[in-house]
């Protein structure tokens, strides 16, 4: 097969990596995004992804293969498009809205033997009950039969050393084995590995599998973690000592609760699915989502136990926040934990501030003062806080200064550090 225009429908953390690797196999690569902003500054060779640095946008730019627009009209004669827009929850429902429009979006360039595939993360049967009729009525063309339609979850994990999108196996799927092998052709241009799954269906379900899986073993932990603290038992030594088992174990570590675009939706696109149609309730992952949901009261209430044993109330405390993206090595914030227990210190009163290397300054929380990691920070706060571990920041310059550390991390130890 021989696939020549590629058309990726959103150009961020997904959509983006998706575009310039597909510009370096070769593929006429067309960016849509509804961000005018966001696509002048990837045009004028502005990468916000970390994972795509600039000199590699440029390359893509400068292969003239790679065009970011904000016009579905540069989708006219595509061969395949792939949706890459969020999902994200509206009052706890499912927000399908960006898919909705992406396929009225596309749905005219739609011609013969193209192929469509979804990349957003979403509830089992979107691709065949939502994005299908939409794309078949906008086109006049039906599928299976006319063009190809397929689902492909994305496992993107942003700032992962080792895991990119070109060693990650993909699962693939279509609305039949033709649309399945279509998809598959296209993205073994990709990546090292693609997985075939029967339907698409099963693809949907697989990527919300890794992400319940990921936020109940988390939430697990997290619970645990509470309760050794009452128990005054070093959990962080327990989760490494039974690490040591070579089987039948897997580690998850605590931290101050889950955030980002998955963890925390994803589960909740599952659960909602079985409501809506067993009308039973998903217990695990309402549990998961209560606990992890706690953890940034926990932190709150950790960190003014540890003021309050230094004869210091909370309010009018200078306190010192490490990291408030939401996962270590990205700045990233959506829905951070570390934004949450900022919010929570400084409604408390106390005058908080942050070391945020990766920081966009728009996206850091009103109020909030961001400044370097140096010894007079660290001296002049009251606590530090280690909230999200960046491997960039200098622990060891932290512990011989600060005066009282709370971790969330496992990053720091001596004797004025506090663990979660
Ligand atoms: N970020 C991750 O680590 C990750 C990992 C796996 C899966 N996912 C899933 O992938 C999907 C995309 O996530 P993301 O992190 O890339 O989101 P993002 O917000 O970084 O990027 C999405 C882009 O889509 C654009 N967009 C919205 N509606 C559009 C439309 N109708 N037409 C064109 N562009 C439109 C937005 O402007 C935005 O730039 C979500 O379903 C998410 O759950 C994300």
């Amino acid at each position: 097969m021989s696939v020549e225009k590629l058309v990726v429908i959103g150009q961020g953390y997904v959509g983006l990596p998706l575009a310039v690797r597909a510009v370096e196999a070769g593929l006429d690569v067309v960016g849509l995004d509804v961000d005018a902003d966001r696509v002048k500054r990837l045009a004028a060779g502005e990468s916000f992804v970390e994972d795509i640095p600039t000199d590699r946008l440029g390359r893509a730019l400068g292969s003239g293969r790679y065009r970011p627009s904000t016009e579905y009209t540069e989708a006219e004669g595509f061969d395949v498009c792939v949706i890459t827009v969020p999902t994200p929850l509206r009052d706890g429902v499912p927000d399908l809205s960006f898919v909705e429009q992406a396929g009225v979006g596309i749905g005219p360039y739609v011609r013969p033997g193209c192929v469509v595939v979804l990349e957003s993360t979403t509830y089992p049967g979107t691709t065949e009950e939502l994005l299908r009729p939409l794309l078949e009525s906008a086109s006049g063309l039906t599928s299976p039969g006319d063009f190809h339609l397929g689902y492909s979850p994305e496992r993107i994990d942003p700032g992962n050393p080792t895991w990119k999108l070109e060693n990650t196996p993909k699962v693939v799927s279509g609305v039949d084995a033709a649309s399945r092998d279509r998809v598959d052709a296209f993205y073994q241009r990709l990546v090292e590995r693609t997985v075939p799954v029967d339907s698409t269906r099963v693809a949907e379900l697989t990527k919300l599998i890794e992400n319940t899986f990921r936020q109940v073993n988390i939430a697990l932990i997290n619970e645990l973690t509470m309760l050794s603290h009452h128990l005054d038992i070093d959990v962080w030594q327990a989760i490494e000592a039974a690490e040591t088992k070579p089987f039948g174990f897997m580690p998850f570590r605590p931290g101050p609760g889950v955030g980002g675009h998955c963890l925390p939706i994803d589960p909740c696109y599952l659960s909602w699915q079985v409501k809506r149609r067993l009308g039973r309730q998903f217990r695990f992952i309402e549990l998961a989502n209560d606990v992890n949901h706690e953890m940034p009261e926990h932190v709150t209430q950790r960190i003014m136990g540890g003021l309050n044993r230094a004869g210091r109330a909370v309010s009018g405390a200078r306190l010192l926040l490490l990291g408030l993206a939401y996962k270590p090595n990205t700045g990233d914030m959506r829905d951070s934990p570390a934004v949450d227990v900022a919010r929570r210190l400084q409604a408390l009163g106390a005058d908080v501030r942050a070391v945020e290397p990766y920081a966009e300054p728009h996206h850091v929380p009103a109020g909030v003062t961001v400044v370097g990691l140096t010894e007079h920070e660290l001296r002049a706060a009251d606590a530090v806080v280690v909230v999200t571990d960046h491997d960039c920041l200098d622990y060891d310059l932290v512990v011989r200064h600060a005066r009282y550390v709370f971790d969330t991390r496992n990053r720091c130890h001596g004797p004025t550090v506090e663990r979660l």
